[in-house]
């Protein structure tokens, strides 16, 4: 086990019921979390029921790690001061990278609400400090979620509710830099391929359709309408071995042509035209 790889870091964000976040992170040994979602409940007990849980959380971390005698917790606190949002959506990209992104974002309390407001921060010192990118993005931006390429962490995608059409921005440079595209439909979901680095399946899920991208999201190509909420997926190496499988989409929609439109097929086609 290499030490360096093996860094990881831990989040843990409080919002109070004043407009302060602050942000607690830490650093320590383990595998891999994913991007965590931190979601503010009307329970006004929440925030120290979560802080308890996570104190615990630390302490188990500490004292299971303690043996073998390299790790030693390491723990910031950052006060986001200008947020009033209710969630917060955090990454670290991991694997030797100092950069955290956390994207708060005010949720409208109906239900089923959309994102009215958020702010995009970043800290490249493993969450010491974040800095608000906001001078990065023009002013209409109202960043909904991200996705980071799972086999390159410079490649982010965020997505954008501009105008409520789809506007995307896409880095390669971990956030150094992006580049907006407009786009014709709107995207709630990014799935990137798991070795092609820019190819992309995206999924509108008002309009329940599915999309793939081989170029890092500068373009984009209809696959299928009528696809179901989270059933499609990128070809499995080992499982799907023809010819040319890489690029093999897998999903489940509705066919509409068969009355009264609720039968469920199961569909595999390759991209970029859904060819059988
Ligand atoms: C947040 O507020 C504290 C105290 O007012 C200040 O020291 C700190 O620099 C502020 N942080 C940011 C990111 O503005
Ligand atoms: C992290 O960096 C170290 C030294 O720079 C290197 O040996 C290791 O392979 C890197 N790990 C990953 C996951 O990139
Ligand atoms: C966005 O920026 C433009 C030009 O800088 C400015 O005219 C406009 O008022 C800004 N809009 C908002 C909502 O801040
Ligand atoms: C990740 O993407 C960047 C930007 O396109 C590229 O320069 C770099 O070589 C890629 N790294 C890997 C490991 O593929
Ligand atoms: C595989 O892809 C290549 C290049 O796109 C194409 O020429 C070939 O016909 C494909 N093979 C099959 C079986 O589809």
């Amino acid at each position: 086990m290499t030490k360096c790889s093996l860094i990881f870091v831990l989040f843990f964000i409080i919002f109070c019921c004043t407009t302060k976040a602050k942000i607690h992170s830490s650093q320590y040994l383990d595998r891999e979390i994913s991007p965590t979602l931190i979601s503010q409940d009307d329970n006004a007990d929440s925030n120290s029921l979560l802080m308890s849980r996570y104190k615990r959380f630390l302490l188990y971390r500490e004292r299971r790690a303690a043996p073998s005698g390299q790790k030693k917790l390491k723990s910031y606190k950052f006060d986001l001061n200008d947020t009033t949002h209710n969630q917060a959506l955090i990454h670290w990209s991991g694997k030797n990278s100092s950069v955290i992104f956390i994207l708060t974002r005010k949720k409208k309390t109906v239900s089923g609400g959309g994102i009215s407001d958020s702010s995009l921060w970043r800290s490249t010192n493993y969450g010491k400090t974040y800095e608000p990118e906001w001078k990065k993005f023009d002013n209409k931006t109202i960043l909904n979620s991200y996705f980071v390429c799972p086999g390159n962490i410079s490649k982010v995608i965020f997505i954008d509710t501009y105008n409520n059409c789809g506007r995307i921005w896409v880095s390669t440079t971990e956030g150094e830099t992006y580049t907006p595209y407009m786009l014709s439909f709107s995207l709630d979901k990014i799935e990137f391929h798991p070795e092609e680095q820019d190819w992309l399946l995206g999924y509108d899920k008002q309009a329940s359709v599915l999309y793939c991208s081989q170029d890092l999201g500068k373009t984009w190509s209809k696959l299928q309408s009528y696809v179901t909420t989270d059933r499609y997926f990128w070809y499995v190496k080992d499982v799907d071995t023809i010819e040319n499988s890489t690029s093999i989409v897998h999903f489940e929609y509705r066919d509409m042509d068969v009355f009264p439109g609720r039968t469920f097929l199961v569909k595999s086609c390759f991209i970029p035209n859904c060819d059988p």
